[in-house]
């Protein structure tokens, strides 16, 4: 079932100014993973720690280096969320998150969507009653 969703837009052109501005920022937000990608994907991948915190109804006090955008063959991206995220997500019984990416026309944006598997039926539980039985 779904737990939640979140979607954040990034101006491109104003992040990369605010990156090359502040010293340190670039540490503060990313992974080593994803630290010198082109403007676009680097503020892609800012919406996407957005939109997970969004997901998990932005609690204070999740690391932005504690979600990492890894890039499967091919190109589709994925969410890995160590530490306070991590933490965040187990509280909420999240044990998934959808990602999607887009960036056109100087804007960046991410869709999460945090996902936990449906509870198993109860011990004994007439099939009949059972929702989610075939
Ligand atoms: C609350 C927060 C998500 C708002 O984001 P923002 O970039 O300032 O503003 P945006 O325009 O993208 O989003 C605003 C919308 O966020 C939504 N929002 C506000 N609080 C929210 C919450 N606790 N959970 C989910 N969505 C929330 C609201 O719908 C709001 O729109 P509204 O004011 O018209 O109702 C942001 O201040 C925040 O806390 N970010 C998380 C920081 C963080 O944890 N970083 C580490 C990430 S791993």
């Amino acid at each position: 079932m779904i737990v939640g969703v979140g979607i954040d837009v990034v101006d491109v052109a104003r992040f990369s100014r605010q990156l090359e501005r502040v010293p340190g920022l670039v540490e503060r937000l990313f992974t080593s993973d994803e630290q010198g990608l082109p403007p676009a994907s680097m503020a892609a991948r800012f919406a996407a720690k957005e939109a997970v915190a969004k997901a998990l109804g932005a609690p204070v006090g999740l690391r932005w280096t504690d979600v990492t955008v890894r890039r499967l063959e091919g190109g589709r991206p994925v969410l890995e969320v160590s530490g306070t995220v991590a933490a965040r997500a187990a509280e909420l019984g999240v044990d998934s998150f959808h990602l999607s990416l887009s960036h056109d026309a100087g804007i960046a944006s991410a869709v999460v969507v945090a996902e936990r598997a449906d509870p198993a039926p109860a011990p004994g539980l007439d099939p009949g009653l059972d929702p989610g039985a075939a």
